[in-house]
């Protein structure tokens, strides 16, 4: 059974070193695309304004969605500004899953789940049955969509979630609306076609402890997200890099604000127009990071295939094969697979 970082951090705190297990540098492929260089560009990811989302005025509402569309094509990856939602409640859903994670070991055990579809799961690292090293992070995931569900500890927590639940997946629902329309599709069309009425909605919480030696260790491998869209805040602790043209870049979030990336889904569904890219986490010795993602997918049972409007005009081909999302999550969590392999292997 593996020990939490929150408690292997705790009692390395004042040592200078990590055990071999978690260190990457036993791991000469990873290290090779690991130390793929850091941009010092300054560069940044773009933001959209959703309050012109939602705009009544024509030319302003054209504009957002032009910008959406080249934020989805050029980076994958935007921060989402005016979104309405209170930073209290932000700062409030932050402080909840600190307390989680703060609990004595022995209460969050209970939640220590297997599989990617039970309803709340906790536990440390990636996806344990594969990993070769051992990442520098705990988490706790719940679903918080089609149905509600939260741990009951700490008592404000789900509270706090239910809230935040509905607030957040109203954003995406909208931002989800203006994809589709920077894709050409009905506006509507990936609700129809994906019944996002009955959308999942997970909420993912990473805790990063301080680690002794923050270079030998990742907080999070190179990864893309599975479903639609994901949402995610952060405490004031920068960790989060994107991959853009062969370059990491560290992401700093704008206080307040969503950063918004694609998932695999829209990049199924769009035929690949637009990508799910890849990011990950590293981690530093000095302050804990945490970060909650917040994942929106489709109805479990939906089929995601390209749609049609989008193929190919020549050929006409989808670049994907269709597959229920229930069983795209089973099937990426079971198979040794990283990166973006998983949506590789259905092309
Ligand atoms: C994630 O990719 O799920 C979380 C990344 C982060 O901690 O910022
Ligand atoms: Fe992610």
């Amino acid at each position: 059974k593996l020990t939490s970082i929150k408690a292997l951090a705790a009692e390395l705190s004042g040592l200078t070193s990590i055990p071999p297990g978690y260190s990457f540098q036993t791991i000469p492929n990873i290290v090779n695309d690991e130390a793929l260089s850091v941009s010092e560009a300054n560069e940044s990811i773009p933001t959209i304004d959703f309050s012109l989302l939602t705009s009544s005025n024509p030319e302003e509402r054209s504009k957002v969605i032009q910008d959406l569309a080249k934020a989805c094509q050029d980076w994958g990856f935007f921060m989402v500004i005016n979104h309405g939602v209170p930073e209290s409640m932000m700062k409030a859903i932050i402080e909840a899953c600190r307390a989680f994670f703060e609990l004595p070991e022995e209460e969050k055990q209970e939640f220590e789940g297997k599989h990617v579809l039970d309803p709340i799961r906790c536990g440390t690292s990636f996806n344990v049955s594969v990993d070769k090293v051992l990442f520098w992070r705990d988490f706790l995931k719940f679903f918080m969509h089609p149905n509600f569900h939260s741990p009951t500890k700490p008592s404000r927590l789900s509270e706090i979630a239910l809230e935040f639940s509905k607030r957040v997946r109203q954003v995406a629902r909208e931002v989800l609306r203006g994809i589709s329309e920077s894709l050409g599709l009905e506006l509507d069309y990936i609700d129809k076609a994906l019944d996002l009425e009955n959308g999942v909605q997970i909420l993912a919480a990473n805790l990063y402890p301080p680690c002794p030696q923050p270079e030998l260790a990742m907080g999070l491998p190179p990864h893309s997200d599975q479903g639609l869209l994901t949402l995610l805040i952060q405490n004031e602790i920068g960790g989060l890099q994107v991959k853009h043209q062969e370059k990491w870049i560290n992401v700093n979030p704008i206080p307040n604000s969503f950063l918004a990336n694609i998932g695999d889904h829209i990049e199924i569904l769009s035929n690949g127009k637009y990508k799910s890219v890849l990011h990950r986490a590293v981690v530093n010795n000095k302050e804990t990071r945490i970060s909650i993602a917040m994942p929106h997918g489709p109805a479990l049972d939906a089929v995601v295939s390209p749609a049609s409007e989008l193929r190919d005009s020549v050929s006409n081909l989808p670049v994907y094969k269709a597959m229920k999302y229930r069983e795209y999550l089973e099937f990426q969590q079971s198979s040794k697979l990283d990166g973006k392999s998983a949506l590789e292997r259905i092309r």
